[in-house]
């Protein structure tokens, strides 16, 4: 890895004169960091960060992200230029390689990915111990990690080209598996991959065509498939990549981490978001329902959040979301979506939120969720499938991250510490004396 130390910080215990004097290390964009590793050697203390919010886990090269300019890079190129400009395959590429690929780097790698999309026969056969009413996530969480009873030859992490294949495998894999676990829930039969695809194109003629009739993938929106697959390939160290590095930091295998990943992804504060924005649209159901439903996201108590709106990292805006609210239109546009209740709900409701002092002074802006999931009913895709279409997208970056960790010298099992503040040491009380 690549940082320099560029300076240092000194800790002082007030009230002793024990002091530590700890490295400043720099990357090559972004704040400094200081290394408190010897820390608990020199003063016997350790830092508290819950959520990690201030807290560098890991160095990276992969994605950088500056939350107030809303930037957001893939190994330095911007998102708006590999959105308008590239495609998911070749963005895959860029994020498990580092660098752009050249023609034949780029055919190479998207015949290798194309020609792994098959899943192993018996996978078939294991959709059908789930329940049809399963949710697609606690599909795609089961499959995903029986991936490892099944591919025997690509787990042993210590081996480089055992991991490439895992990689490989995976980002190609991940499609049909999710495709599946839709088709499953409508009691469809499942579609196998069809080879003369592109990724996107590939992905939705597995969730949409049926073996009785012919399917052809509308172009536009493949391209907005596409292009929703590129912004949300990566982001850098979020709480579903940390918990991919965090797994895989113990040695477990690539598709266990992956399956971690996915579950971390769940939650509706996380990939969870854009399904949510839809259930909060339809309940909110009518614009002139708005102000209400402001009030209450406001009032403290109600625990009602405005679901797609705020980030941890981005306090400006989100640079995904402006993208994503092009494509919005551009979908809309392409299937004669005129009057969408639910986008005119959306836009009036980011209108309100804008200029609500609440939203402003907590710098809450919509993120990318706001959009893809209006973008994703359009389409046709049922809510409950929106989370794992983040998931076939984020495994890309899940891999690579896992990938950079293995291949990282300074990587140890992630074990973070705690301020313990339980009761003391006492006696156990054998039952007959206790009150
Ligand atoms: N609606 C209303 N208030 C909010 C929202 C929101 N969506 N988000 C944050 N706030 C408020 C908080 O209550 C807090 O208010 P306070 O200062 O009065 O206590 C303040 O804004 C700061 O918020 P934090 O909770 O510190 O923000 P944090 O960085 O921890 O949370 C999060 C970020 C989880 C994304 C949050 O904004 C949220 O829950 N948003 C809705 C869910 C969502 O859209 N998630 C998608 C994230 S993007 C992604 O995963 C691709």
């Amino acid at each position: 890895m690549s940082s320099r130390t560029t300076g240092s910080v000194t800790v002082t215990l007030d009230g002793t004169n024990r002091s530590a004097s700890l490295p400043l290390l720099s990357g090559s964009l972004g704040p400094s960091v200081v290394d408190i590793r010897k820390l608990y050697n020199e003063l016997g203390i350790f830092t508290y960060d819950p959520g990690y919010g201030a807290t560098a886990s890991c160095e990276s090269r992969i994605t950088y992200i500056d939350g107030d300019a809303g930037v957001l890079l893939y190994r330095g190129y911007p998102i708006e230029q590999l959105a308008e400009q590239s495609d998911f395959i070749e963005v895959a590429y860029l994020l498990m390689y580092g660098e752009l690929p050249t023609k034949a780097q780029l055919a190479e790698f998207e015949r290798g990915v194309t020609l792994h999309t098959m899943v192993h026969e018996q996978i078939r056969r294991f959709y059908d111990g789930f329940r049809r009413d399963a949710h697609p996530m606690a599909v795609m969480c089961g499959v995903v990690g029986a991936m490892s009873a099944f591919y025997h030859d690509s787990l042993d992490i210590n081996d480089p080209e055992q991991r490439r294949i895992a990689a490989f495998r995976l980002v190609a894999k991940v499609p049909t598996i999710a495709a599946w676990a839709y088709k499953y829930a409508l009691g469809q039969p499942f579609m196998y991959p069809r080879n003369d695809l592109k990724y996107a194109e590939n992905f939705l003629y597995m969730l949409n065509a049926v073996p009785a009739e012919e399917y052809r993938v509308n172009p536009v929106l493949a391209r907005a498939m596409d292009r929703i697959l590129v912004l949300h390939a990566d982001h850098e160290q979020n709480a579903s990549t940390s918990t991919v590095r965090l797994a895989g930091s113990t040695g477990a295998n690539p598709y266990a981490c992956i399956a971690a990943g996915i579950a971390a992804l769940w939650g509706p504060a996380h990939g969870g978001a854009n399904e949510a924005v839809l259930k909060m649209l339809s309940e909110i159901g009518h614009p002139k329902n708005i102000p209400a439903f402001i009030e209450k996201v406001k009032d403290r108590n109600s625990n009602v959040k405005l679901m797609g709106f705020g980030h941890r990292v981005y306090k400006n805006f989100d640079p995904r979301a402006k993208i994503m609210q092009r494509t919005c239109h551009e979908v809309l546009a392409e299937l004669g979506i005129k009057d969408e209740p639910l986008l005119d709900l959306a836009m009036e409701l980011e209108r309100i939120a804008l200029s609500d002092d609440y939203f402003i002074s907590r710098k809450l802006y919509p993120n990318v969720d706001f959009y893809s999931g209006i973008i994703l009913k359009a389409m046709g895709i049922p809510t409950s499938m929106f989370t794992v279409i983040f998931a076939v997208a984020r495994t890309v970056g899940w891999v690579s991250q896992w990938k950079e960790m293995i291949e990282d010298p300074s990587q140890r099992i992630g074990r973070p510490r705690q301020v313990y503040s339980g009761p003391t040491q006492r006696d156990y009380v054998p039952l007959g004396n206790r009150g």
